[in-house]
């Protein structure tokens, strides 16, 4: 994938942010989701590439845009193909309510790059570089923390482990606090809470727990580029999922996923801060209209990781 890309895909979710910030704190969900959508439909235009979205906004007959199998970008004759999980916003909760860390994601590949994952829910476990290779989902929580502990030269009671604050993960939490370690609950955003597990300093370790599998795949791709780890494996609702699983090509309903089956081959990441957050600063809108994102973005092929602050003025520059 040429390397200018990761350029042209960082104005796609700061355009994806920057729709979206105009919600913040709304209490509408569903209308910053839509804004979202809307403006990172629309910025895809504008960007030469053969584009299919594998995760997105849901199949085709219940989202009428960036629906899985929506060809996006300006195809010419010439363009790379290339596969794209995107969540225009990651949090939508979060956004709605003006909690910390909601952002806009993308995830790109060389076709057949990344699982085409239902929307259904996902087990995962995610770690940072120093301990790569020493996770197994299938291994309790508990043997996992010793494996950690051990990589990373450190005692079980100062590891710290995000977990999503639902009831499913009840048994999960007390098994954690059992074992001795530090638990960071979170209200949403596993996809950030992915990424807080391999970004230096974060003070996050392990992401432990069940999210949403689209979520799974985009975080995968991340832990690629950051030289993390990441398993998974999908967890259904009931037979529905099941049977659309098994339509979307999943054999083995019960696999264990590693991080290179999920997001093989050269991959891209980026996001951008909707709302502020540990690891990206929020859209700050300055008057005059004028307004400031903050983004990461990162590439498997280099494992470079930018950080890019981008200055917008829409006097001059018509926003999306
Ligand atoms: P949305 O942005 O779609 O609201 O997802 C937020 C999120 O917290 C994800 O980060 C996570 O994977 C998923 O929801 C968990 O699902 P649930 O809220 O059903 O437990």
């Amino acid at each position: 994938m040429d390397r200018n890309l990761a350029l042209e895909f960082v104005r796609i979710t700061e355009a994806a942010a920057i729709a979206s910030a105009k919600w913040i704190g709304s209490g509408q969900e569903k209308a910053a989701d839509q804004a979202a959508v809307d403006a990172m439909r629309k910025a895809f235009d504008s960007v030469r590439m053969d584009g299919t979205v594998v995760i997105g906004e849901g199949e085709r007959d219940e989202a009428p845009m960036l629906y899985i199998g929506e060809k996006v970008g300006n195809k010419t004759d010439d363009a790379p193909a290339i596969d794209i999980a995107l969540d225009p916003l990651e949090g939508t909760t979060i956004c709605a309510t003006g909690g910390v860390g909601s952002i806009s994601v993308m995830a790109m590949a060389e076709r057949g790059g990344f699982l085409h994952a239902p929307d259904t829910y996902m087990d995962k476990i995610a770690v940072g570089p120093a301990a790569k290779g020493c996770i197994d989902i299938d291994k309790s929580a508990t043997e996992n923390l010793n494996r950690i502990s051990e990589a990373l030269k450190k005692p079980v009671n100062e590891i710290t482990a995000v977990i999503l604050q639902r009831p499913r993960h009840e048994a999960l939490i007390a098994e954690v606090r059992k074992a001795g370690a530090r638990i960071h609950l979170i209200g949403d955003g596993d996809v950030s809470a992915a990424v807080a597990a391999a970004w230096p300093d974060s003070g996050i370790d392990v992401l432990f727990g069940i999210g949403g599998a689209p979520e799974g795949v985009i975080s995968a791709a991340a832990m690629r580029c950051l030289g993390g780890d990441f398993q998974g494996r999908l967890k259904f609702r009931n037979e529905e999922e099941k049977e659309r699983a098994l339509r979307m090509g999943v054999k083995d309903l019960n696999k264990k996923y590693t991080l290179n089956e999920l997001a093989s081959g050269n991959v891209m990441f980026c996001a951008t801060g909707v709302t502020d957050g540990p690891l990206l600063k929020g859209v700050k809108v300055y008057p005059g209209r004028k307004a400031r994102t903050h983004s990461v973005v990162m590439r498997s092929q280099t494992g470079t990781i930018r950080n890019v602050e981008t200055y917008h003025d829409f006097s001059i520059k018509p926003q999306v």
